[in-house]
């Protein structure tokens, strides 16, 4: 039943995946997409109905020099109407036709982040290839195109896309919404030498070359997926295998230390598995990128992406991985229909993260990153505005907004006090066994709050329960409702009584923190007052060495404190974090200490003129908002 889709079949397929009768979609995913007819995308020019894209083929050519990635779209489309309508920003569109036959379009103006619609004439055809040959910008957004200097092996360049939220439009001419899932292979010309990874399976050939000698690489994504989760890396890349079905990619001299440190992976995609269902998507690799890459994680189906902040050496940070998996059921299998509703994507999958962590390494474990989740939520909370902040609700409308301004702790941390809420009502097992039907039910489909608490109803909630948890209130209401269930973890209380004894005036060296984890530790400094002596930081730093740990959380953190208390030791350490990786949730706060004050602004702008060069645009555009 892959062919034209009538309106009345996708009202059908709503309210049948709405529970509302029918039966569910588990087993292979649906054929025919529900298009987002029903929920309209303020972030996406595709909201026509039809025809609606189902499938991009892409050949592409990575031209390095030119930082252009160059060659064709084949959009397979169902359904008919007027014009095919596409999200782009910045392409250069050299033609468009079917079938050979050249087609009529137009670029309409360009609106700031959402780029401009591309339109195709179609004139009522339904079911068309329609071949696009067009090229990228060399300032694309979702693009980095690295030099030699900004890898480990500093030979040769690198390349890295960046979907999320609506930056696949730079890259890809195609109907850029969360709500609208497409197939997709491609076909990826790179510079002998190099290797092109993407988030699908691999379908090489071994040693294909193009008629110009470039070597080609192949992959296919069998599951409708939202053109965000697109993805490719292009570099000096090798693969080290982990278990069967996992393994890394990354740079030859980082690959055999981040197999090392994701070990672990096998056991939390069982633990997942177990809680909440079989793992879908076939592989599940990581790729580490080089460190400029502007986010910790990225959940890109079977491969996610990783910044190498999280190479601790020590399995510490690997949570981290534990949230992009889960993201393979909470995001990838069922995925916020619009930005507006990013919270199910992201609050679901920290919620999961925490289980997965739990099962790994018990509750009390799970319990420190619960904790310092809502020590997050309340930072976030304060910087939003406050608790009566609009944009500390779940639910948002980012209408003439940027999405990326909705990516708060806010969905993540209060996302997950949530579904922390609803099990305190209903209890683990009932809650377990209705998220496992709510990612068979919806899976490779389009969610929004009302369908999800919906679903709740129907096959959750018993007489009563609804009101205990105030769901209205926690996806409407600003700030942190008072039934968020309070997490005591025993080992903070441990941490609390040596902050208790240090602000007492003991001595660093002689608290306890004997084999302390990096997230008792992150609670320690968090603990601290705001103004210190910086004698006594001096004396914390010489006991626990925090300025030359080589841990990214511990030093963001140490660092804010130093900034914050004018402690100068720590200020080449500043410079070297700030220049040496372009993680935004590391940079944001950093900056944003920085400028509070005169000397600070003027450190700020001399470090920020050297490393601005080096950051992704994701990361740059939000310092540019700090750093005047
Ligand atoms: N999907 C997000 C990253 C993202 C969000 C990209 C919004 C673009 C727009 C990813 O799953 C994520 O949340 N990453 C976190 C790490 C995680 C452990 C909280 C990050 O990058 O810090
Ligand atoms: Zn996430």
């Amino acid at each position: 039943m892959r062919g034209r889709i009538s309106v009345v079949a996708v009202v059908c397929a709503f309210v049948a995946s709405n529970g509302c009768g029918g039966s569910p979609t588990s087993g292979p995913a649906p054929a025919t997409p529900v298009p987002s007819t029903v929920v309209t995308d303020p972030h996406s020019f595709a909201n026509t109905g039809f025809p609606y894209v189902v499938s991009v083929d892409l050949d592409l050519t990575a031209d390095f020099a030119a930082k252009t990635l160059r060659g064709r779209a084949r959009l397979k489309t169902e359904g008919a109407g007027e014009a095919l309508v596409l999200d782009t920003r910045g392409l250069t569109i050299r033609s468009v036709s079917a079938s050979g036959k050249p087609l009529p379009f137009s670029l309409g103006e360009t609106k700031g982040v959402l780029g401009a619609p591309l339109s195709v004439a179609v004139k009522g055809a339904a079911d068309l290839t329609v071949d696009i040959e067009y090229e990228t910008a060399p300032d694309a957004a979702a693009l980095q195109w690295l030099a030699p200097p900004q890898t480990a092996g500093k030979k040769l360049p690198f390349l890295f896309t960046q979907g999320q939220a609506i930056l696949t439009r730079t890259w890809i001419p195609t109907q850029d919404s969360p709500g609208r899932r497409q197939r997709y292979t491609a076909a990826i010309h790179v510079p002998a030498g190099m290797r092109a990874v993407m988030s699908a399976e691999d379908v090489s050939q071994p040693n294909e070359r193009d008629a110009a000698g470039l070597s080609v690489y192949r992959y296919k994504m069998d599951h409708p997926i939202p053109p965000y989760l697109i993805a490719l890396a292009v570099g000096d890349i090798a693969f080290k295998p982990i278990g069967t079905r996992t393994g890394v990619y990354a740079e030859p001299s980082v690959v055999a230390r981040a197999a090392a440190e994701f070990v672990e992976v096998d056991q939390m995609i069982a633990a997942a598995e177990k809680l909440y269902g079989a793992y879908r998507w076939g592989r599940y690799d990581l790729l580490v990128l080089p460190p400029s890459f502007p986010f910790g994680g990225m959940e890109n189906p079977t491969l996610t992406f990783a910044t190498p902040t999280v190479l601790a050496g020590d399995r510490s940070l690997v949570s981290l991985v534990a949230h992009e998996l889960a993201h393979s059921w909470s995001g990838n299998l069922v995925t916020n229909a619009t930005w507006n509703d990013f919270w199910l994507n992201e609050g679901f999958t920290t919620y999961i993260e925490q289980r997965i962590m739990e099962e790994l390494r018990g509750k009390p474990y799970a319990d420190m990153h619960r904790q310092l989740g809502r020590q997050d939520l309340a930072q976030g909370i304060a910087d939003a505005g406050g608790p009566q902040a609009a944009d500390t609700r779940l639910q948002l409308d980012l209408t003439g907004r940027d999405p990326d301004e909705g990516t708060t702790n806010i969905p993540y941390e209060k996302g997950a006090a949530f579904l922390q809420t609803v099990d305190s009502v209903v209890g683990r097992e009932r809650l377990d066994a209705w998220l496992r039907a709510y990612f068979d039910q919806f899976a490779f489909q389009p969610m929004t709050s009302e369908r999800m608490v919906a679903f709740m109803h129907e096959k959750l909630l018993r007489p009563g329960e609804a009101e205990k948890i105030d769901i209205n209130a926690w996806i409407h209401d600003p700030g942190l409702p008072a039934n968020a269930p309070v997490i005591n973890g025993v080992l903070f209380a441990a941490v609390d009584k040596q902050v208790e004894a240090w602000k007492g005036g003991a001595a660093p060296a002689s608290l306890t923190t004997k084999a302390w984890s990096t997230q008792e530790w992150l609670h320690f400094l968090q603990s601290l007052p705001a103004a210190i002596d910086t004698s006594k930081l001096a004396a914390l730093d010489k006991a626990f060495g925090f300025t030359r740990s080589g841990n990214s959380e511990i030093l963001c953190e140490w660092l804010q404190i130093a900034i914050r208390n004018r402690y100068e030791p720590a200020f080449p350490a500043v410079d070297g974090f700030l220049t040496s990786q372009g993680r935004r949730k590391y940079l944001r706060p950093i900056y944003a200490e920085l400028v509070k004050t005169d000397w600070g602004t003027k450190m700020a702008r001399d470090i920020y003129k050297r490393a601005r060069p080096t950051y992704h645009s994701v990361s740059s555009g939000a310092i540019d908002q700090i750093v005047k």
